[in-house]
């Protein structure tokens, strides 16, 4: 983007006390929200929120330091979109994990300052020849965030064809913890997973979440809230969600970390990543002249 663009959005879209567009690392163009509540930063390549927080708390969410902005290139961190399927394509392993939602560019179209002192943001997928060859749907893939005490992050998908479509995603979130053993993870106890280490199984979640070695789990059939509370910030926060069936626990342990390349060697301590989805048995239909709308809202709050 040329100064000029970034002046255009800046007239349009810029609102003093809440928002202003830049570049940002590697040259990808940021929104930088700062307002009573919060700061945050969202990359417009993926809508990707890089980071949200809440004014006198750490950050919320984790962003590698050996993460790499570039065109094309998903950022380690923050809230990585899955769209328009999670994990493997099922048909067709040439296509890229996870979707293309976060690699490829967003347009801002809408900013608000809310009554609250919140942030209103509103991004919309640009479509592309690339985008369309690996999605053959009539659709579009909008971002509603709302930056305030809370972080409110709508994905609406909309089937403008005339014939269904299976869509799988996700709100691949990251969140920065003090450290992966003084963390557990309450509100999928008793539900039934997909264990993604070693041979793919089916297990059902007894007690809270606690992680001592690599973590890659669907939890099936749940739209509860999750908990993850950190006795090392103590702090409890809070992931609630609305048409979200499935709920992705990860954390890749040190072996898979190494060989990823942007994680750095302790980045696995401090992370775990909380994603609220649609995946594998809850992948959902969306019939044609349809809306879909999936929400995360995530809060803080002091552990006693
Ligand atoms: C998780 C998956 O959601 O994302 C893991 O369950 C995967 O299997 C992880 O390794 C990270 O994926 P990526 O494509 O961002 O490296």
């Amino acid at each position: 983007m040329n100064h000029a663009e970034l002046e255009s959005l800046n007239q349009r879209l810029a609102i003093s006390g809440h928002v202003r567009f830049k570049e940002g690392p590697g040259g990808l163009i940021v929104a930088e929200i700062a307002n009573t509540h919060a700061e945050s930063m969202i990359a417009l390549q993926g809508a990707h929120i890089m980071t949200w927080q809440p004014r006198g708390q750490e950050p919320v969410l984790w962003l590698s330091r050996f993460g790499k902005f570039a065109p094309g290139k998903s950022i380690r961190g923050g809230v990585p979109i899955c769209w328009p399927w999670f994990g493997p394509h099922a048909a067709d392993a040439k296509l890229p994990g996870h979707g293309f939602a976060r690699t490829v560019m967003w347009e801002a179209l809408e900013t608000r300052a809310l009554d609250d002192g919140a942030t209103f943001l509103r991004f919309g997928l640009i479509e592309t020849e690339a985008t369309r060859a690996q999605w053959p749907h009539a659709s579009s893939a909008q971002l509603l965030v709302t930056v305030g005490a809370e972080l409110r992050i709508e994905l609406l998908t909309q089937n403008a064809g005339n014939a269904p479509f299976q869509l799988g995603e996700a709100l691949h979130t990251y969140f920065h913890i003090h450290d992966v053993a003084g963390m557990e993870i309450r509100g999928l106890e008793g539900c039934a997973y997909l264990d993604k280490v070693g041979e793919p199984a089916r297990r059902t979640q007894q007690g809270p979440i606690v992680i001592g070695s690599e973590v890659d789990r669907i939890y099936l059939d749940t739209e509860a809230d999750c908990l993850i509370e950190d006795r090392g910030i103590k702090r409890r926060t809070r992931i609630a969600k609305k048409n979200s069936r499935s709920t992705v626990v990860w954390n890749p342990w040190i072996e898979k970390a190494e060989k990823m390349g942007d994680f750095g060697a302790e980045g696995y301590r401090g992370m775990v990543c909380v994603e609220s989805g649609n995946a594998a048995d809850n992948v959902v239909t969306v019939q044609p002249g349809e809306a879909h709308s999936m929400l995360a809202v995530i809060s803080v709050e002091a552990l006693a």
